[in-house]
Parts: structure tokens; sequence; C-alpha cells
């Protein structure tokens, strides 16, 4: 055995739990049994999986040793953008986890879910009263399930008026995920290029927007990470061709406590819980994404609806015009605890404080990187900043070799290649809860791969070389995944 195979320590490898296995070994001791065991019939016990004999110290080092492999917001910075990889605090975990609330059934009378129905029902007043609009739903558990319901909605609007429309604009700087859920939902989505400022300009949604299309929808802030300042008279022109405007405001973290977006002519938007709100995005983890809108599409919500009576809270399908359920029972509701908890807990006012921090973090790190790499857009961000490899193609290196080459020095590489309006994007979102220091050394380590990318490219060439896996070829790590080692 050499070194990277050794057994103890910090490990470089760890073998399977078969190659580990030692025939007799046990992970268990239970006194003899009393009773002859000869009633079970053998012919029925069958020759079962081959697994191997461990004792408990194996399988728990395993399984840690793997665990230490990954890398999450609990491990280190983790500033991909546009996916708000911001630290949770893990009281809200607890209170999620509370008998109450985890063993509670989605099968239970509303009688005996009061409790559960309450929290949702805040948790719905709290969104409607941050974005300003008036009506909520819980039901959608992913923020593309959001936006499916968003357009679903229009297009039921749109169809109890007499007169469907067929098209919708999709600005270039939306989130992928936008011209996507339109099209599902049988609209054709109209891209709409943005401004040389990065935002979207009013005349050029003047001369697309006609009384075929449903309306507009577009991020905000948008994929670049910069608020769309002209929005207002977007909408008034919008409006004013009776379309309708979609916000995706997953990106609210920016913005809470801000501004509100029923304010700025925005009809329906879906938000982030598992962004903005106290559960971490990414991992394949449940997501909550909630849908709020305008009186006039209240209607069309999901069912069922949760209602206040005499008697206590209800859950209501009666609903003519409703869009119908978009899935089993209520949503996400271990992700909308963690909403509520994290909402009260904040209050107000460092809500407001949190998005504060969270712009003021990123315009840090842009500043503080300009010059290092190729800054497209160079005015004040949101709460991420878009960089591009441009200075660094000089030498050869591409986004890919600087993304890989930050995992050697213990960073999550930044979002790249996304969004697609700039070339050779880098996306990074610091988050409200990196401390200036953590900051600090992240800005030192951008600035020392791009003085190796100037002085040794070969070094980014062949990087992550710290790392357990080394450069792996994506293309075919996805087209034909090892899952065995
Ligand atoms: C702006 C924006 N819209 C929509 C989505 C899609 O959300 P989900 O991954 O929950 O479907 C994301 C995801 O990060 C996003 O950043």
């Amino acid at each position: 055995m050499n070194e990277s195979q050794g057994m103890t320590g910090l490990i470089l490898n760890e073998p399977l739990l078969w190659d580990k296995g030692n025939k007799g070994r046990s992970g268990y001791s239970l006194p003899r049994p009393d009773i002859e065991n000869s009633f079970i019939d053998e012919t029925l016990l069958g020759s079962g999986p081959d697994f191997p004999d461990l004792s408990e110290m194996d399988v728990v080092r395993h399984y840690t040793r793997l665990s230490q492999w990954n890398f999450g917001v609990d491990t280190g910075m983790y500033p991909l953008g546009s996916c708000t990889m911001k630290y949770n605090p893990k009281v809200h975990e607890i209170l999620a986890g509370l008998n109450g609330f985890a063993t509670a059934h989605p099968l239970l009378p509303a009688r005996m879910s009061q409790g559960a129905l309450h929290l949702m029902s805040e948790l719905q007043s709290f969104l409607a009263e941050i974005t300003g609009l008036n009506a909520v739903s819980l039901q959608p558990a992913a923020g593309a399930q959001g936006e499916l319901a968003g357009m679903l909605m229009l297009h039921a609007y749109y169809r109890k008026q007499g007169r469907p429309r067929s098209k919708i604009l999709v600005p270039d700087t939306a989130h992928g995920t936008n011209p996507a859920s339109a099209a599902l939902c049988g609209f054709r989505p109209i891209p709409v290029s943005s401004d040389d400022q990065g935002v979207l300009s009013p005349g050029r949604v003047s001369d697309l927007m006609d009384t075929e299309t449903a309306g507009i929808m577009l991020t905000n802030p948008n994929t670049l990470g910069l608020f769309e300042e002209n929005i207002r008279t977007v909408a008034e022109i919008v409006h004013a061709r009776g379309g309708q405007v979609y916000c995706d405001g997953a990106n609210l973290n920016a913005v809470m406590g801000m501004v509100h977006m029923g304010d700025l002519g925005v009809d329906v938007m879906h938000l982030n819980l598992h962004k903005t709100f106290a559960t971490p995005h990414g991992g394949g983890g449940p997501g909550s994404g909630p849908v709020c809108v305008k009186s006039h599409l209240a209607p069309f919500l999901p069912i069922p609806r949760i209602h206040k009576t005499e008697e206590g809270y209800v859950l209501s399908d009666d609903f003519p015009d409703t869009i119908g359920k978009l899935q089993a029972f209520w949503g996400n509701f271990s992700v909308m605890i963690k909403a509520y908890c994290y909402i009260l807990s904040m209050g107000p006012h460092f809500l407001k404080k949190a998005s504060q921090l969270a712009v003021l973090n990123a315009n840090y790190l842009k500043e503080s990187l300009k010059g290092v790499f190729h800054l497209p857009y160079d005015r004040p961000c949101m709460h991420e900043c878009v960089f591009s490899d441009k200075l660094q193609k000089a030498h050869g290196i591409t986004t890919l070799d600087i993304a890989k080459r930050l995992m050697d020095y213990g960073f999550h590489p930044p979002t790249i290649y996304f969004p697609l309006v700039v070339n050779g994007a880098i996306m990074i979102e610091p988050t409200e809860t990196e401390s200036l220091e953590t900051i600090n050394e992240f800005i030192r380590t951008c600035r020392s791969v791009a003085r190796e990318a100037a002085e040794n490219p070969d070094r980014l060439k062949l990087a992550p070389v710290n790392c357990k896996v080394k450069r792996l070829d994506e293309a075919a790590a996805a087209r034909r995944p090892c899952l065995a080692d």
C-alpha cells in the first residue's frame, strides 16, 4: 500500500465498502437467541446480495470521509452567481425539524392542521408585503415551476377574456428557465436584446409589443446583476397594449425591503425561497417558488388556497378560473417553515440590511477585481457581478481554467459561461453572509490566479492539482458517467 492508499487520517483514496469488508467482521452485537430458529423455512431465505462484512467503525469512517470530499456553504465561500449560496443559520433547520412540523401529514384534515395552515397563511402575507403584490400561492416547488404557474395564469387570463395571445417577450438577460417555461405553456418567446448598459430599452420593447403578445417576462435584477432601471416605462408600454408584466424575482436577495415590484408595474412574479429565505439553492434538495400576483390575476392562482374563516383556516378548491393543482398536497412545507422563521427572525429592518450588504459586497468585489478580469458592464451592480476572460485570453487561458484553478485554493468556482450575453462569463455572487476577511481572501486569490495566467499559464491548464478529482473531460463525464469510483 502506498501513501495515497493509507487507511488512517486524511485519506486521498477511499476504497469501496466491498473492498474494505473482511469475512466475519460485524457491526452489531446482540444477545444469543433463547429460542430455536428452525421455524424459518430456509428455502425462503434466498441467498441475498453479497454484502461485505463490516464493523460499525468501517462504515462510519467510510461515509464521513466521503462527506469530506464534498463542498458546501458549511465548508467555505460558494460564490456561485445566480444561486445565492449564502450561509443559512442552523436554527431554522432545527425549527423545521420540530416534531409537530416534521411529522405533520398532508392528508390530515384542515381542522387538525391549523398550525401548519396558520404558518402558510402568514408566510403568504409576508411575501405579499415584501413584493408589493396582493395574493400568493406557495404551491410551486421550484423557481421554474413558479414561472410555469405564472405563464399558465397569463394564458388563463387571456382565454377568460376571449382573446388568447400567442407570444411573450423575453429579454436576453432573463434567466434561462424563462423562455423554457413560456414555451412549455404554448407561448412563443420573442427575444429582446438588452442595450449597451445591459438593461432593457423601452424603445426595443415598444417595437416588439403588439396585441398578439401576452406581455414581457423579465428578470429583475437581471442575470447581469443589474437592476432593470427602465422597468416602470417598460411596464407602461406593455400595459398600454393590453399586456402583462411577469417578473422573475428569484434574485430578491438584492432588493428585499428596498423596492416593491408591484409598484413598478409587475403583475405576477415568483420568488425562490430556496435562495433568498434560508434554504440553500443547488444540491437538488427541495425548493419552493411561490407565485405572487396582483388582484386581477388572483382568481387564476393554483388550488387549494388557504382561507381564514370564523372556525379557523380551511383549504378551498372552489375557484372556477384556477389553473388547477400543480403538484401533490401543498408544496414543500419544510422550506416554507425555514422562510417563515427567517423572515420573523430578521424582521423588516434586517431583511433590508441583508440586501444592502449583498449589494455592497458585490460592488466591493467588482471594484477590487476590475482590471484583474475584464468587466463588460462597468457600472454599479446589485447582488452579483459579471466578468469575462477577455484579458486572460491573450495567454491562452479561458474562464474554465480560472474556475478550475480557484478550486486549488479551496474556493468553489463562480458560475461560468452564464449569462450567455457575455462571452466567457465569470459570474460572482459573494452574498451578504461572507465576511470582509473571506471576500478579501477571495480577491487576493483571484489576483494570484490572474498573475499565474500571465506568468505560468500551464499551471492553470493543469488545474485543479490539489483536488481529489483532477481535470475531467466534462463532455465524456456527462455522457459516460463512471459511478463506481
Ligand atoms: C433568476 C432565476 N430564475 C429562475 C431560477 C430557477 O429556479 P429553480 O432552480 O428553483 O427552478 C433561478 C435559479 O437559480 C434563477 O437564478
